[in-house]
């Protein structure tokens, strides 16, 4: 091998070498090698729907749809409906048609109970109180908060109950976003079942 093709496989090494960092963004300006070997293979000319690459620069188009830019994931239509799921619609202030009317589509057995004991615990407990008598550490700090075992509430329906989860009442929001329907009547159940029982 001659000088001359040893003096270029050196820099063809040197090149290739100086191109394996493609990463610019945490590296100082001087020292990037600027120069991407195989750019497609790190940035998809595709519309990548969950990407974290921002082209900041905007040089290149990738990973940012033009029409959408800074989210390739579009936003559903308003309106839209995940399929299997039946939006609950009986209005905040139709209470007493919803405890009238809502059928649970459970059968209550032990396990349904068990469930709905573990939903409670996570999502009313702390203002319900173990025993659901509005005494959860909540209630130190906020005064009002129900008792599910006793007083009126000892006589809804588990519909009563479904509704005011879904849509809150008075000081208590809605919890909809975080129980979903099957959920809401495990815990209608138990506290029907469990709790109000408990304290006859
Ligand atoms: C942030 C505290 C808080 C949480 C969490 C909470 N509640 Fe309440 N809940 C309240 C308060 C306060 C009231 C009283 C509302 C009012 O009448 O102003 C209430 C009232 C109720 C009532 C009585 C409604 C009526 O007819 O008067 C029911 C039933 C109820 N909650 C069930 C639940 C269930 C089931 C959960 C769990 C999914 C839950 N709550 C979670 C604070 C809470």
């Amino acid at each position: 091998m001659n000088l001359i093709n040893k003096i270029s496989m050196l820099l063809l090494g040197v090149v290739l070498l100086a191109s394996c960092n493609h990463n610019f963004d945490y590296i100082p300006e001087h020292q990037t090698p600027r120069w991407e070997y195989a750019p497609n293979m790190y940035h998809s000319q595709a519309y990548e729907p969950v990407t974290q690459v921002v082209d900041t620069n905007e040089v290149l188009s990738y990973n940012t749809s033009p029409g959408n830019k800074g989210m390739n994931l579009r936003e559903p239509v308003p309106g839209t409906i995940k399929r299997g799921f039946t939006p609950y619609k009986i209005p905040k202030d139709s209470l007493a048609y919803a405890s009238a009317t809502l059928v649970s589509p459970f059968t209550v057995n032990d396990e349904l109970i068990a469930q709905g004991e573990v939903l409670y615990k996570r999502y009313c407990m702390h203002c319900h109180g173990a025993e659901g008598k509005g005494d959860g550490p909540v209630s130190t700090k906020f005064n009002g908060i129900a008792n599910l075992a006793g007083g009126q509430i000892k006589n809804v329906s588990e519909g009563h109950i479904f509704h005011v989860i879904s849509k809150g009442k008075g000081m208590m929001l809605s919890h909809a976003s975080q129980v979903t329907q099957e959920e809401r009547w495990k815990i209608a159940h138990y506290v029907k079942e469990k709790l109000q029982k408990a304290a006859q």
